[in-house]
């Protein structure tokens, strides 16, 4: 694992946009795995602004969401849908965006449909990752096993408090979701996990020393041969 510490969220976000551009530069059909969530929105807006000045082209490029609450509907400004286009697609040119479906009639025909379209994509070439409180990378919560494939869960009771400060009620947060697997995940070529503030600072370290478990899933990435984790101060704080 690499770590890179930056002072504060502007240069982590800053750091992390630069890798992504550097990736699409080096091979423009990059395929890109890509995260919602707070901490990825400035990665976001630095390669809008990148984009605009001309310095990185998306046209080639394939993206595909970790994942979306299920069921959601695309239009709902809570849904990862309607966040990705917001923050991201509408300001660039991404060839070919995907995002679980949050509004299939059938939700293990979805997962299946999606994990399929990640392997017909050729495979992620560049990963971005947050992380849980709880370590959870994409919606994989802490189980007694790794799930391999893109699959339906059940979000944690940390998850929901975590989310539901995106709507009105914690009561409004949807209990259920669709995620990348840990396999899905794994199998992308690099992967880039970013983590942001006091609040990840002791599960930060834990992904990057403590016990692989899958009570820690992020911790699987230990094993991963091509990971770059940057933290600010804040979240780096303990390693
Ligand atoms: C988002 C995702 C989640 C988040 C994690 C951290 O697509 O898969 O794993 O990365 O919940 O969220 P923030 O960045 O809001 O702290």
């Amino acid at each position: 694992m690499k770590i890179i510490k930056e002072a504060n969220y502007e240069a982590l976000s800053k750091k992390s946009a630069e890798i992504i551009r550097a990736q699409v530069s080096e091979n423009p059909a990059s395929v890109l795995g890509l995260a919602t969530g707070s901490t990825p929105t400035g990665t976001y807006e630095e390669l809008v602004r990148m984009y605009k000045q001309g310095a990185v082209d998306f046209a080639k490029v394939s993206a595909f969401n970790l994942d979306e609450y299920f069921p959601i509907k695309k239009s709902s400004d809570q849904s990862y849908d309607y966040f990705m286009k917001q923050q991201f697609f509408r300001h660039v040119n991404v060839a070919k965006t995907f995002i679980p479906n949050g509004e299939a009639p059938d939700y293990a025909a979805e997962c299946e449909n999606y994990e399929k379209q990640v392997a017909e994509s050729g495979g992620i070439d560049l990963q971005l990752l947050g992380i849980g409180n709880n370590g959870h990378i994409g919606f994989n919560e802490p189980n007694d096993y790794f799930p391999a494939a893109t699959h339906y869960v059940m979000l944690d009771e940390s998850t929901i408090k975590a989310n539901a400060r995106f709507f009105a009620n914690e009561s409004d947060v949807p209990r259920h979701a669709i995620t990348m697997g840990i396999r899905t995940i794994f199998k992308a070529k690099k992967i880039l996990l970013l983590a942001s503030g006091a609040g990840k600072a002791e599960i930060v370290k834990q992904m990057v020393s403590g016990k692989i478990t899958p009570q820690n899933p992020s911790s699987i990435l230990q094993l991963h041969p091509d990971v770059t984790i940057i933290v600010d101060n804040d979240a780096g704080r303990l390693l």
